[in-house]
């Protein structure tokens, strides 16, 4: 599919005042998305869990205007107005304007709040630009009630790829596959689909218990450590490694190789965190307790055969990630062994989920 099927011929329903609301989730990735090409192409296959508890709800007001030169929107976050998210949520709205040819015809009021705690440190812009990507494509839907259901999700999802790349594999769940790779067939890199072949029931009710570790601002962006990623020295190998991998998960999916999956996941998440320490200029995201946990982690599993691992984001906090029935063992051990390294004790227990839904 091409963009240009984005595109809707018309919208035969005309619009007076109204009010739409989605709930998306955040999602973690098993396989990471990290360095891009042009306008949020990515430069290698994901792959993720959709999670089931850290959520952006995302109300859109909506008001019929005289068409305007530019969009005409307001935003509150928790209640307050917050100009501080103008300029991503305007950029957001240029980029999808050719595909929505209505949006300068309303005033927008953009209600957001977020289930997880905003000085987590957990980055809300998955969950946030797919609630607000599934809110705007809410809309179209209203004014052209005919839209194919499959069509609706992926143009979803290709929105919120356009606010931020992750946000494309927070509109479904449980697994979102994004990127084109030649052996899954119907994946794109304009948009991400669900995963499509067989997965074994231990990673349907995979859990994440996510460690806050550090709840500050990170020192680099996300959007400059994929910048820093063009002309990096170890890009090329990197890119081949995220498709090895993606390719080498279609296996352990379906057969729940729980140890070849560990690998798998947290040579990602260090590889990861290399590219970041490679950079020029180079940079460290992880923190003491970071290192601390991982290592006590690598201890835990030595020392009782479970299958724990971990991963990790942009970001000094440390997603724990283990099936159902390992999970009073894990529990345990995070009590009383990895909360110590936890800012104040925080912690997020988060399963995986099966994707957004409208708030009727
Ligand atoms: O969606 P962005 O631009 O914030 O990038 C997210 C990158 C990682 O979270 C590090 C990896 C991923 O695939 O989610």
């Amino acid at each position: 599919m091409k963009e240009s099927n984005f595109i809707l011929p018309e919208y035969p329903i005309t619009l007076e005042a109204g009010k739409i609301e989605w709930k998306a989730p955040s999602n973690i990735a098993l396989i990471k998305y990290w360095g891009k090409k042009g306008l949020q192409i990515p430069a290698n296959p994901s792959l993720s869990f959709t999670l089931q508890k850290s959520l952006t709800s995302t109300s859109l007001s909506y008001s019929p205007i005289e068409k305007s030169e530019n969009f005409s929107f307001e935003v509150f976050f928790d209640g307050k107005p917050n100009p501080d998210f103008k300029p991503k949520i305007e950029d957001f709205l240029s980029r999808v304007d050719p595909y929505l040819p209505f949006l300068k015809k309303f005033h927008f009021k953009i209600e957001t709040t977020n289930t997880f705690p905003h000085s987590s440190g957990i980055a809300s812009s998955a969950s946030g630009f797919a609630a607000l990507a599934l809110c705007f494509a809410e809309l179209e839907r209203i004014m052209n009630t005919g839209i194919d259901p499959e069509l609706f999700l992926k143009k979803a999802s290709f929105m919120a790829r356009l606010g931020s790349g992750s946000a494309s594999r927070s509109i479904q769940g449980p697994l979102m596959l994004w990127g084109d790779h030649s052996m899954f067939e119907g994946s794109s890199d304009i948009y991400a689909v669900v995963y499509p072949f067989e997965v074994h029931p231990v990673f349907r009710s995979f859990h994440d218990t996510i460690l806050l570790v550090d709840r500050g601002r990170k020192s680099v962006s996300s959007s400059m450590g994929h910048q820093l990623m063009v002309g990096h020295r170890y890009a090329g190998k990197r890119f081949d490694q995220a498709s090895d991998n993606r390719t080498a998960m279609k296996a352990i999916l379906k057969n729940g190789d729980l140890n070849r999956f560990v690998e798998i996941v947290e040579s990602e998440a260090l590889s990861l965190h290399a590219m970041m320490m490679t950079s020029i200029p180079y940079y460290l995201l992880m923190q003491p307790n970071t290192v601390a946990i991982i290592q006590k982690i690598w201890e835990f599993r030595l020392r009782t055969g479970l299958h724990l691992c971990f991963t990790l984001d942009a970001g000094a906090n440390v997603h724990l990630l283990f099936p159902d029935d390992e999970s009073v063992e894990v529990y345990n051990f995070i009590q009383e062994e990895l909360l110590e390294h936890c800012d104040q004790g925080g912690l997020i227990k988060d399963r995986v989920g099966l994707g957004a839904v409208m708030v009727s």
